[in-house]
């Protein structure tokens, strides 16, 4: 538990990109007795367009720096003292966690360790009403069969480089409450989805490609099963866990979604053609079935039960509902899109799917 009446100085990481961008704008709004600094180095998947409506807030302050840069956090941390850190920056896709695992290692394990040192330090003669809240996936828990849900206590077991640095990251968070009795929260959260998504995870990648005309690249056989948040959802209940968590606690956070991939492509699919005024089955015509991605875990399923048993906490919108919000925000915002498809994206795209085989042409209607 944490005081939310008087003046904070609260420290966001990887405010710039999905998820983050959401907690700067709702903590902004929700408190404004806070300041709010946004770290964020703007990786591939940061971007400051994503906070236009809030950056002139007067108690809101971008602060751009790498986790990595033990120096500068040190200073940060000495100028503001902040009183909470909500640590969000990461390298977050699985399938570049293929390609590259060291980058994860560095920002996921390394990063969270010296924000870790800089809070330990900080914090170290007064820990009174701080907190350190390490925002985590669902991931680390490895895969489902076909029955079954992640809790609390399910044992980590991590499959892919992504999800091996968020549980190392995990740990350490853990360790460093035990150790030093830093006031830490952490949550493991379900896929996120909804507006200012970069286009690479399923999603936002498949509403592109509708657009565009481009081939809807499935993995495998499609089968593959995921439980799905709206993002604003997820801010909330980070607002809450923030406030209202228990210190040396975590929390599991998920949609009560369960969706197999190609059931949820099939459902976006129509949606888009409704939205696009397409003749019903146009996009489903773009699915093409791809090589699978290595070590592909089979199914997550969370079971939210503490959180909503403990604090009260349930998604606000149906799955529906949120497509809908996320799907007419992509159709709104164009020019995000096609700003951050342009330079870098277009060669991640020909070398990922390249490899998958998938043409890079639209295909003519
Ligand atoms: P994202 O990739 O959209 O954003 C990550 C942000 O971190 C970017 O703004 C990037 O610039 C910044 N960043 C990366 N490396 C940095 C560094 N070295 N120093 C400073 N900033 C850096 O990620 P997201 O999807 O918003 O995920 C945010 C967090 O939530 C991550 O920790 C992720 O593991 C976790 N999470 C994500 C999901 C999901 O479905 N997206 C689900 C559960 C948990
Ligand atoms: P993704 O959005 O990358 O999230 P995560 O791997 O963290 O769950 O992928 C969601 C699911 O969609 C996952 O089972 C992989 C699959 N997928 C595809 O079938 N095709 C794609 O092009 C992508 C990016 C993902």
């Amino acid at each position: 538990m944490t005081e939310t009446g008087k003046d904070r100085n609260i420290l966001i990481t990887g405010g710039a990109g999905f998820i983050g961008s959401h907690v700067v704008r709702r903590f902004l709004k929700e408190y404004p007795g806070y300041h709010i600094y946004n770290l964020d180095v703007l990786t591939y998947a940061g971007n400051l367009e994503n906070l236009r409506d809030v950056e002139e807030y007067p108690n809101y302050s971008f602060l751009k720096g790498d986790i990595l840069d033990e120096q500068f956090l040190k200073q940060i941390f000495e100028k503001h003292q902040f009183d909470g850190v909500i640590h969000l920056a990461a390298e977050s896709h699985v399938d570049r966690s293929i390609t590259d695992p060291l980058a994860f290692v560095r920002t996921n394990i390394i990063g969270t360790v010296n924000l870790l040192n800089a809070s330990r330090d900080l914090w170290k003669e007064n820990k009174n009403n701080k907190r350190f809240y390490h925002i985590s996936t669902d991931e680390v828990y490895g895969t489902l069969g076909a029955e079954g849900l992640f809790t609390e206590n399910t044992p980590y077991d991590p499959n892919s480089p992504y999800s091996a640095s968020k549980a190392s990251s995990d740990h350490f968070v853990r360790a460093y409450g035990e150790t030093y009795g830093l006031p830490y929260v952490i949550t493991n959260c379900s896929n996120n989805y909804g507006p200012n998504h970069f286009p690479e995870k399923l999603i936002p990648l498949f509403i592109n490609n509708i657009i565009e005309n481009k081939p809807l690249p499935v993995y495998g056989d499609g089968k593959y099963t995921r439980d799905w948040l709206f993002v604003k959802d997820h801010a909330a209940a980070i607002d809450l866990v923030f406030h209202k968590g228990k210190d040396f606690e975590t929390y599991n956070i998920g949609g009560f979604n369960e969706w197999q991939n190609i059931d949820l492509v099939k459902l976006l699919c129509k949606l888009m053609d409704q939205k696009l005024n397409r003749e019903e089955g146009t996009s489903s015509k773009l699915i093409t079935y791809v090589k699978d991605r290595p070590g592909h875990d089979l199914r997550y399923a969370i079971d939210a039960g503490k959180i909503n048993k403990e604090l009260g906490w349930r998604p606000s919108v149906t799955f529906e509902e949120g497509l809908e919000l996320t799907i007419d925000w992509y159709l709104e915002n164009q020019e995000w899109l096609d700003h951050v498809t342009s330079g870098n994206y277009q060669e991640y795209y020909e070398k990922m799917y390249k490899e998958r085989n998938v043409s890079q042409q639209s295909i003519s209607k």
